[in-house]
């Protein structure tokens, strides 16, 4: 009795399972990374096409299955780029005809939030979710994730991945920007913001990052040093983050924050929650960062879940929503 899951949103293809209990197992995943520009739809259609039957494969025999093993398919319904997610979806109702099983179609956003509860133990928290495409401060409020807020342009990801594709960095550049802004604090200690003052990201509750961006490119073409930027887009960029989150734990009275989302992966951003938790007498909660990027994992657990309290998905309602919010989806789990 195992629930795969199947995350096909943008640039990553993975296939995931729990078991029975829910108990979640590592995913079988491929990214692609294009050596020039960013992400085309067509191509990273394309590009889970050509590799679905391996990855499945891999993660069956990984785990020592056979396909009749599946008892039921989950999949992400949106939010993402069409073409991506029409892949995901085609191959859920392929393997869920075949297999005879039911079929779920679920809430990537939602999927995120879910895998973090489940890995880190909290009960009610106030959700920092950092990635590519969304940028969002949730909390769960009368039976589903509601937005408190959310950036009213690009995601925080996407701003880094455009930052550093300008400097010769290839996708995603989250994580070689984390390892510049170190290598920048591990020379200057004294962490002397002087000429890199950039724009602040936060508008009430939102936030907005192109102004950081299109200021963060500016220092670099006037000459400052690369990884003094990074440093500096970070600690800005974050501390706008954390502020919104601190916010909103402030308004609903919780005590949890939970991060998810690629960008929580990045261990800068991860202590910046934590001293602010501690300062507030709360807690700060990180998934492992397998399950902060788009997995298919997360996509199986929240299937389980949702399957657990009676939702399956017909055929007929199976298309894809590429706009989908996270405030759309009822919490029938919980
Ligand atoms: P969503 O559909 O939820 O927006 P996504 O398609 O952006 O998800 P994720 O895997 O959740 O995919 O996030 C990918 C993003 O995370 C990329 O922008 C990447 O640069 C960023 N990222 C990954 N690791 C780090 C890191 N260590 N520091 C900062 N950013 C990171
Ligand atoms: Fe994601």
């Amino acid at each position: 009795m195992w629930t795969l899951g199947i995350e096909s949103t943008a640039h990553t293809l993975s296939f995931g399972l729990v078991d029975e209990n829910g108990i979640p197992f590592p995913s079988s995943s491929a990214t692609i990374r294009p050596e020039k520009g960013g992400i085309h739809p067509r191509e990273a259609a394309d590009h889970h096409k050509d590799c679905a039957a391996e990855l499945l494969k891999n993660l069956l025999d990984n785990n020592q299955l056979s396909a009749d093993d599946i008892s039921a398919v989950s999949y992400s319904q949106g939010p993402g780029l069409g073409p991506c997610l029409r892949i995901g979806a085609a191959i859920a109702r392929g393997l869920s005809a075949k297999l005879n099983t039911p079929l779920i179609g679920v809430n990537h956003c939602v999927a995120h939030i879910e895998i973090g509860r489940q890995q880190c133990g909290c009960e009610d928290p106030v959700l920092l979710y950092v990635s590519g495409g969304n940028t969002q401060v949730i909390a769960r409020l009368e039976g589903k994730y509601r937005v408190l807020g959310e950036t009213l342009d690009i995601g925080i990801g996407n701003m880094l991945d455009k930052f550093a594709r300008a400097q010769g960095i290839p996708f995603p550049g989250g994580p070689v920007i984390e390892k510049l802004a170190a290598n920048w604090l591990a020379e200057n200690p004294e962490c002397n913001m002087d000429g890199l003052e950039l724009p602040y990201a936060v508008r009430g509750m939102d936030l907005a990052f192109s102004g950081v961006l299109t200021a963060a490119l500016r220092l670099v073409a006037n000459g400052k040093p690369l990884e003094a930027v990074c440093w500096s887009l970070q600690e800005h960029v974050f501390s706008a983050c954390v502020e919104v989150a601190e916010r909103a734990l402030a308004h609903t009275g919780k005590s949890e924050l939970l991060l998810g989302g690629g960008v929580a992966c990045n261990d800068r951003l991860r202590t910046m929650c934590k001293l602010m938790c501690i300062e507030r007498e709360s807690f700060s909660y990180a998934p492992p960062k397998m399950y902060c990027i788009d997995n298919g994992t997360m996509i199986a657990m929240l299937g389980w879940l949702e399957l657990g309290a009676g939702r399956i998905t017909e055929f007929e309602a199976s298309a894809i929503d590429q706009y989908l919010r996270t405030d759309q989806t009822p919490i029938i789990w919980a």
